[in-house]
């Protein structure tokens, strides 16, 4: 394989390839969990449409530079930015960008994959017909249940990880793009099906004017702030998973419509979610859409469970939430991988059960958060809260800002422009711009603002 051309954990077989595995990451617990629930908080429209500006003025710049980092560099995060920092003669504190990105990716792997495996016990739990005519406290006593019992998470979060080694084993081409091929359209499909389910059995002009009615006086500046942070999570910015993949990306493709097309994807699902959740929410009486965090978990079953074909499409709606999980954990683990082949020279299946056992005992902390040790906390949060701020408020904004002074300030702009490939320069211009100049003082806005709301 010729040095700089390709990686040599292979490529994807096409652009449609990467686009989907890129979709793929970004679409996750992100859209379908938090996305329905902190828009329905922050007043709805108007907060839609900040959201819509930060993915558009900080998401979709920083994303083109992860991924020009990662092709550039055609290695995991780690490696491709220390061949980067050397060819262009800066110094290598620059390779941080690599490390917290794998090191990022490992941590939020681990209670990820915890979440991700109450979806995989709700997938059960609605078929199994327990869940029918159930009245909102029997489903939160469910909920609560299954929080209390630390076995049963730990057997759930293992079989999760399962799930995500299978893939990553199997390696670039044909594990994470052929489940990517398989899970993408099965994905949108079963989103379509409950937006139907949710047009016919819901209220749907109640779920869409509690989605884009335009109050401005809900939006707070802390909903900025929370607007622009989830356009870094939901994207999978700061986290050297789209560097991974970016790796993996044919040489000539465009970079700039590549992006946008994920970009759009990405928002498209998240606000297909709320329309598929919030009109099945009003149409039970009784059922509050503002029950934050577990408005999927607690809210979601006693609707479903008291609606024709309810249970059939409750089941549905879990196994819809465990595969677009199912397609972000896989790019949590890669960038970690791929660094370990490369450096340490053993083989994937080795890299894979490594990675995959410390993300395994990591997420015992998260685990243990909801039982064990939800007295335990510091300063008001448990572990699992700490894991989750210093992850979401912490590491990516901070890889996010070295990213876009890296790209924006340090490297050459010809050399960046060069990388980039053969899109119209004005366009890359007006990016490099945006980069440079918006990216590092909007994110150091959320970064210092977020901090101060945090200790104060
Ligand atoms: N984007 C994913 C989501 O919305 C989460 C994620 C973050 C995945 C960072 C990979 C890297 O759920």
């Amino acid at each position: 394989m010729e040095e700089g051309r390709s990686s040599v954990h292979g490529s994807w077989a096409s652009r449609w390839t990467f686009i989907l595995a890129a979709t793929g990451s970004a679409v996750g617990l992100g859209n379908i969990w938090k996305f329905p629930y902190i828009a329905g908080e922050n007043g709805g429209g108007a907060f839609v449409l900040v959201y819509l500006l930060c993915v558009v003025l900080v998401g979709v710049p920083v994303m083109m530079a992860e991924v020009m980092l990662g092709r550039m560099g055609r290695a995991s995060p780690v490696n491709a930015m220390k061949k980067i920092t050397r060819q262009v003669g800066l110094h290598g504190f620059w390779n941080g960008i690599g490390w917290l990105g794998v090191v990022g990716g490992l941590l939020i792997l681990s209670y990820y994959a915890v979440i991700a495996g109450w979806a995989l016990y709700y997938v059960v739990e609605m078929a199994s017909g327990r869940l029918q005519g159930a009245t909102p406290a029997e489903a939160a006593g469910t909920f609560a249940a299954l929080l209390a019992d630390p076995g049963r998470l730990v057997f759930l979060q293992s079989a999760f990880l399962g799930l995500t080694l299978l893939v990553v084993v199997a390696g670039v081409s044909r594990g994470l793009g052929t489940a990517v091929r398989v899970m993408m359209p099965l994905l949108f499909a079963l989103l379509v099906v409950l937006l139907g389910f949710a047009a016919r059995q819901g209220d749907w002009q109640a779920g869409w004017d509690f989605l884009f009615s335009f109050r401005a006086d809900h939006l707070t500046g802390a909903g900025v702030l929370t607007a622009l942070g989830h356009s870094f999570f939901t994207l999978s910015l700061g986290m050297g998973a789209i560097m991974a993949y970016g790796a993996y990306m044919p040489e000539r493709a465009s970079i700039t419509g590549t992006v946008l097309t994920i970009a759009v994807l990405d928002t498209l699902v998240a606000l297909m979610a709320g329309m598929a959740i919030f009109p099945i929410v009003f149409a039970s009486p009784g059922m509050s859409p503002d029950a934050g965090p577990s408005l999927l978990f607690q809210t979601l079953p006693v609707v479903f469970g008291n609606m024709p074909g309810g249970l059939l499409f409750g089941s549905l709606f879990f196994f819809l939430v465990t595969i677009a999980a199912w397609s972000s954990s896989i790019s949590l683990l890669e960038p970690g991988v791929a660094w370990m082949i490369e450096s340490w020279r053993v083989n994937r299946v080795v890299a894979n059960l490594v990675l995959g056992a410390l993300a395994w005992l990591l997420g015992l902390g998260t685990v243990f958060s909801f039982n064990w040790w939800s007295g335990a906390t510091l300063a008001g949060g448990t572990f699992f809260d700490w894991i989750d701020f210093f992850t979401s408020s912490l590491l990516l904004p901070l890889t996010g800002l070295f990213i876009a002074v890296f790209v924006g300030w340090l490297m050459r702009p010809g050399t960046v422009f060069a990388a980039m490939g053969d899109d119209p320069r004005p366009l890359l211009r007006a990016w490099h711009w945006v980069l440079a100049w918006i990216c590092p003082v909007a994110i150091f806005a959320i970064f210092a603002v977020g901090l101060y709301n945090k200790f104060h």
